[in-house]
C-alpha cells in the first residue's frame, strides 16, 4: 500500500489522548484513514454495521463510482468492454491477469478453459442425493463445495501453479454444473459440454440439448447470455465477494470459498434479486396495478420493496442496468416477443418509479436485476436458476478477488469485533432459582 504524507488526528472528548492515523490515496476513489493502530492506542474500535464507511482491504480489480454511474473492470468501463465486441473468456482474463489479453494470449487461455470444462463422473452421484425440486443454490453449494474432495492436486494455496489451476478449474466447470443442477431438476439425462463451442454456446447447449433431436445455437442468444455473464463477473467488494475473502482469510480451499460465496449470493437482498423482481412483475400482473403497488412500496409497514431498484453503492442508473436493458430489446425482437407484457409492465413500471418522489429523493435507481430476469426468461432459462446464472458469471470475480487477497503481503485472518451489549459476567443459578 503507498503510504502517505497526510494524516488524520483523532481527538476525543472523554480524555483519551488523541491520535494520529496515516491516510492512504488510491488511484481514484475516496482515501482511507488507516485505523489499524486504534484499538492498541486507545482500547476502541469503530462501529460500521454493514462496512457503509470501511474499505476492508486494497484492491486493483473493479471499480465502481455509485454517484456517477460508473463500472470499471481493471480500469475499462463496462460499456466497452460488453459493447467492443469482447466475450466473457476475455474478461475473465482481465479480471484475473490485469490486462486485456492479445490474439494469442486469447487462444492459449480459452483453449485451457475449454480443456477443463468436464466435471468428475463421480459429481453425478452428488446431484442424484438432491430430490429435484432442490433450489438449484442449494445445489450449487453443496456441488461446488464438494470440488474440493476431487481436486486434491490444486489445494494448497500457497502454491501460485495450484492457485492457477483451481481458478481455471472453477470458472470451467461452473458451467458445466449449473447446466447439470438444471437437467436434474425437469428429469433428463446430464449433457456432457461440446469442446467445439464457445464458453457461452457450449452452456446453452448443456442447458437445452438432449439426445433425442439436434439443438441449433442460436447466436444472439448467445451474444446476450455473454453480455449477461460480463456484466455480472465483478463487482468490488460486495457481500459474497466479502464472503470469499473472509472465508479465503482463513487459508480455506478456493472450492470452499467459492461455495461460501454461492450460499451469500442466494439471498434476495444480492443475487436473489433477479427472481424475486421476475416474482414481483408476474404478481403486480398488470399496468393498472402499479398505482397500488408502488403505495405498498412507499408504505414502511408492509415490508414490500420494488425489487430491482435502489443500490448499497450505485445513487444513479446502475451502468449494466443500461446494457442489460438494451439486451432486453435485442432478445425479445429476435424472439418475436416484442409484446411481451412483462417487459412492457417493466418499462411502465421502471417510468412510474423514475418519476416518483419517494424514489427520486432516495436516489433509488433501477439495478442490473431489473432487466436481467426479463432477459434470461426469455432464453429460457426458468426462474430458481436465475441466481444459479450469477454465480456462475461472479465465479471469475470471487475467484480473481481470492487470489489477489492470498498475494496480498499485508493480508490477516478476518476478525471483525463487536460492541458488546449483552449481560456482563453472573453466576449460574441453581435450577429452583431460576
Ligand atoms: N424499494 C423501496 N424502498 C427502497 C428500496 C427498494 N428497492 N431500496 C431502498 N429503499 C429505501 C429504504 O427503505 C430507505 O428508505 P428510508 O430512508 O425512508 O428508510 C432508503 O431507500 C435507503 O435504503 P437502504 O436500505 O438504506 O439502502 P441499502 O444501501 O442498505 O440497500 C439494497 C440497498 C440493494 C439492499 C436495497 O436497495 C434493496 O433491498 N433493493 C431491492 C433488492 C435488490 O434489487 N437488490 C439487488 C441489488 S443489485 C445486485 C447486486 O449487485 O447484488
Amino acid at each position: 500500500m503507498t503510504n502517505s504524507e497526510t494524516k488524520a488526528t483523532l481527538s476525543f472528548s472523554d480524555g483519551s489522548p488523541s491520535i494520529e492515523m496515516p491516510i492512504y490515496k488510491g488511484s481514484i476513489g475516496p482515501d482511507v484513514i488507516d485505523i489499524r493502530k486504534l484499538y492498541g492506542a486507545t482500547g476502541k474500535f469503530t462501529y460500521d454495521p454493514g462496512f457503509m464507511s470501511t474499505a476492508a482491504c486494497n484492491s486493483s480489480i473493479t471499480y465502481i463510482d455509485g454517484d456517477k454511474g460508473e463500472l470499471l473492470y481493471r480500469g475499462y468501463p463496462i460499456e466497452q468492454l460488453a459493447q467492443n465486441g469482447g466475450d466473457f473468456l476475455e474478461s475473465c482474463y482481465l479480471l484475473l491477469n490485469g490486462e486485456l489479453p492479445n490474439a494469442e494470449q486469447k487462444q492459449k487461455f480459452v483453449d485451457t478453459v475449454t480443456k477443463h470444462t468436464m466435471v468428475h463422473e463421480q459429481m453425478q452421484f452428488f446431484f442424484r442425493g438432491f430430490r429435484r425440486d432442490a433450489h438449484p443454490m442449494s445445489v450449487l453449494v453443496g456441488t461446488v463445495g464438494a470440488l474440493a474432495s476431487f481436486y486434491h492436486d490444486s489445494l494448497d494455496i500457497n502454491d501460485a501453479h495450484h492457485r492457477e489451476v483451481s481458478a481455471i478449474r472453477l470458472i470451467a466447470k461452473m458451467p458445466t454444473l449449473v447446466a447439470m443442477a438444471y437437467k436434474y431438476s425437469i428429469g433428463q439425462p446430464f449433457v456432457y459440454p461440446r469442446n467445439d463451442l464457445s464458453y457461452s454456446a457450449n452452456f446453452m447447449y448443456m442447458m437445452f440439448s438432449n439426445p433425442c433431436e439436434p439443438y441449433k445455437v442460436n447466436e444472439v442468444l448467445v451474444r446476450a447470455l455473454d453480455r449477461i455473464l460480463i456484466l455480472h463477473a465483478d463487482h468490488e467488494q460486495n457481500a459474497s465477494t466479502s464472503t470469499v475473502r473472509l472465508a479465503g482469510s482463513s487459508g480455506a480451499n478456493p472450492f470452499a470459498c467459492i461455495a461460501a460465496g454461492i450460499a451469500c449470493l442466494w439471498g434476495p437482498a444480492h443475487g436473489g434479486a433477479n427472481e424475486a423482481a421476475l416474482s414481483m412483475l408476474e404478481e403486480i400482473g398488470s399496468v393498472d396495478n402499479i398505482a397500488h403497488f408502488i403505495e405498498q412500496v412507499k408504505d414502511k409497514n408492509s415490508g414490500v420493496k420494488l425489487m430491482g431498484f435502489g443500490h448499497r453503492v450505485y445513487k444513479n442508473y446502475d451502468p449494466r442496468a443500461k446494457l442489460m436493458r438494451e439486451t432486453c430489446y435485442e432478445v425479445l425482437n429476435e424472439l418475436g416477443l416484442q409484446d411481451d407484457p412483462l417487459f412492457k409492465l417493466a418499462m411502465a413500471l421502471e417510468k412510474i418509479a423514475l418519476e416518483d418522489e419517494y424514489f427520486v429523493s432516495r436516489k433509488l435507481y433501477p439495478n442490473v436485476d431489473f432487466y436481467s430476469g426479463i432477459v434470461q426468461r426469455a432464453l429460457g432459462i426458468p426462474t430458481a436458476l436465475f441466481t444459479g446464472i450469477f454465480a456462475l458469471a461472479r465465479t471469475v470475480g470471487w475467484v480473481a478477488q481470492w487470489k489477489e487477497m492470498i498475494s496480498d503481503p499485508e493480508q490477516k485472518i478476518g476478525r471483525p469485533r463487536q460492541l458488546f451489549v449483552g449481560s456482563p459476567q453472573r453466576d449460574v443459578p441453581d435450577m429452583d432459582k431460576r
